[in-house]
């Protein structure tokens, strides 16, 4: 299903073409040279001072279901309605401190962290595949099940799998899957020259101006 980005100029089809859908195929398990393409993708991110602070786990329901089974249950129940037919489930977790120095925060890791998740998202939809990432998971519960350390912290997981159909969501995120994507208006958040000051950007594309 397409949910193409409605923008004001052209852009990148892959950005506009990724968006967070909730309906998977259970039966269509995720090939692994796929799976690998999506860390690669990753680990291609750019970095502060090279520290690749980023750390991904990856649960396949097809080839570790009892882990996998462990994965699923940190999420929230609302996330569980859905993802429970993504084959895959993938934890984006930051290495919060420095390597040289693990004393020291890495403010920058939850930023570079983000950067490689991203390229993850755009990665499976260049395979065909939908990625959605989800904040509503226990954290505490995923740091105890895997034994993640404390200086790491877990940010989303990610369900991934094949597009499925959507005749079997719920009424309400069925609702959600076929609605418009929305965005706020460019002005709101991207400023020209002065902070607060909106970018006007029919201007920009008409006349090459802002004001
Ligand atoms: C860090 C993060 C956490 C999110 N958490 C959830 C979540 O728990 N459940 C959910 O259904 N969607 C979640 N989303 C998806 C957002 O709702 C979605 O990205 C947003 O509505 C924009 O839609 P789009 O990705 O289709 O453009 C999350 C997205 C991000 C980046």
């Amino acid at each position: 299903m397409e949910k193409l980005a409605k923008t004001s100029v052209k852009i990148n089809d892959l950005i506009a073409r990724r968006w967070s859908a909730r309906a998977f195929d259970p039966n269509k398990p995720v090939e692994g040279w796929k799976i690998v393409a999506l860390c690669e993708a990753s680990r291609w991110a750019p970095s502060c001072g090279a520290e690749e602070p980023w750390r991904f786990i990856i649960w396949d329901k097809f080839s570790s279901e009892i882990e996998y089974s462990k994965a699923f249950d940190v999420l929230d129940e609302g996330n569980k309605k859905w993802a429970r037919n993504a084959p895959l489930l993938i934890a984006v977790i930051a290495d919060t401190r420095w390597r040289s120095n693990r004393e020291a925060t890495n403010k920058w890791a939850p930023f570079d962290t983000g950067a490689a998740a991203m390229a993850l998202y755009l990665q499976a939809f260049d395979l065909g595949l939908y990625a959605h990432p989800m904040a509503g998971f226990d954290a505490t519960r995923l740091r105890e099940l895997f034994q993640i350390p404390e200086d790491y912290e877990p940010f989303a997981m990610v369900a991934v799998g094949y597009p499925g159909n959507i005749d079997n969501l719920e009424t309400s995120y069925k609702e959600r899957e076929l609605g418009e994507r929305k965005r706020r208006p460019l002005g709101e958040n991207f400023f020209y020259a002065l902070w607060a000051n909106p970018l006007q950007y029919q201007k920009l594309i008409e006349d090459n101006t802002n004001v």
